[in-house]
């Protein structure tokens, strides 16, 4: 239900996290309403963290709206790509932050993807050991995961998102309407973390994406917010109950095992991380299958559905089965040098798993392409 706070937003959901919870507004058009920006703390200025690309499209939605709350709206661009996911562009943050002589009260808007999200949302924990921050995501991916919950995180050559800390929004602002611009790809790799919710959380919201994803495709926008919205519910469910990962939040992590060493395999950016999501699900779900979870036909319902999303279902050889356990050892989830995995224990139910070496090494034959 929109709430009386936030009478522009055509969905709220709450994330209950005590003196940490916060709202994620879902509606069409919310970047340049100033309700939207109602109730945040006061604070002399607002900078604005985010790339060429998005600012072109949809600064200027945003900027007037802050300008009539703010004194001050700067503006900080950090390069595109997730290869520039790394220190040099949070300096660029903390360099304008401290030449404009920002103070602890400034608020830290991030207005762009999953990238700009991470980086802009770490730089705030970090400057003056943290600032307020908004998360203002522009991608399908970035509203419907990784914008919500606290992650932020840069890269480390060695691996991804290895340096971070858990640190929350004051706010999300999930303006259906930026989704107009995205490009088809991108949507598809939004629509990996989508279905990611439904074989670990809610086989009646996997029935539903496997019914609408033409239309989500199509960018519907009826089918794109019931999408986001229940994306978003789930979301706040788990890391309401588990903040800091201390157990269940892993669950939100099925097939990235397998798709981070594939995009560090690769080299960051070569496959977008929604892509090698969706190809990581289905090897993750291959391995529920070895293990003896899930029947055949429910590896093949993945791998039919991350198809029709547009998203790649045959993952690289990256030099052979020996290199991908390299590359899967640098992993949070990692214990003692010990690969665990996010596997589906039953539909609807994920667990997280040490598995035999030699089950790993059969999905790894059975979903990888063969050498050169
Ligand atoms: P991204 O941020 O690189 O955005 C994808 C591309 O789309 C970029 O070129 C961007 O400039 C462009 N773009 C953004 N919004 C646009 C719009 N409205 N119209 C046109 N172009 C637009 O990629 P992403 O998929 O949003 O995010 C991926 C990142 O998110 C990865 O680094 C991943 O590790 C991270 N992530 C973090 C969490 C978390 O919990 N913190 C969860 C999932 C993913
Ligand atoms: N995207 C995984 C998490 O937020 O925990």
């Amino acid at each position: 239900m929109p709430g009386l706070d936030h009478p522009s937003a055509a969905a709220v959901v709450p994330i209950s996290l005590g003196e940490r919870s916060y709202d994620i507004l879902i509606g069409e058009g919310l970047l340049g309403q100033r309700g939207t920006w109602q109730g945040l703390p006061a604070a002399s200025a607002v900078v604005i963290v985010s790339n060429p690309t998005v600012l072109a499209l949809h600064g200027a939605s945003l900027q007037p709206a802050l300008s009539a709350t703010y004194p001050r709206v700067l503006v900080v661009e950090l390069p595109d790509g997730e290869v520039h996911k790394q220190w040099s562009s949070l300096d660029l943050i903390f360099d304008r932050l401290l030449a404009e002589a920002c103070d602890r009260r400034t608020l830290i808007v991030a207005l762009g993807g999953g990238v700009v999200g991470d980086m802009a949302g770490f730089a705030a924990a970090c400057y003056m050991r943290g600032v307020p921050f908004v998360q203002v995501p522009t991608t399908l991916l970035a509203q419907v995961d990784s914008s919500v919950g606290g992650k932020t995180a840069i890269n480390h050559p060695r691996g991804k998102n290895m340096i971070g800390a858990f640190y929350q929004p004051l706010r999300v602002v999930c303006d259906l309407a930026v989704l107009d611009t995205l490009p088809a790809r991108e949507l598809s790799a939004g629509l990996a973390e989508v279905i990611k919710y439904g074989p670990i959380a809610d086989t009646a919201f996997l029935d539903w994406i496997e019914s609408h994803i033409d239309a989500l495709r199509a960018r519907d926008r009826a089918a794109l917010a019931h999408a986001v919205r229940r994306s978003c519910e789930i979301k706040a469910a788990v890391v309401g109950a588990d903040e800091r990962e201390a157990g269940l939040r892993a669950i939100l992590n099925f097939g990235h095992t397998f798709g981070h060493a594939i995009e560090a395999g690769l080299g960051y950016g070569q496959w977008l991380h929604g892509e090698a999501v969706g190809c990581g699900m289905v090897m993750a779900s291959d391995l529920s299958m070895r293990l003896g979870l899930v029947p055949a036909a429910f590896v093949e319902r993945m791998r039919a559905l991350c198809a029709r999303a547009g998203l790649p279902v045959r993952a690289p050889h990256l030099g052979g089965p020996d290199r991908w356990i390299e590359l899967m050892r640098v992993d949070k989830k990692a214990e003692g040098g010990e690969l665990r995995f996010v596997v589906i224990e039953s539909l609807g139910h994920a667990g997280v798993r040490t598995v035999p070496d030699a089950l790993l090494r059969e999905t790894l034959a059975a979903c990888c392409e063969p050498g050169p």
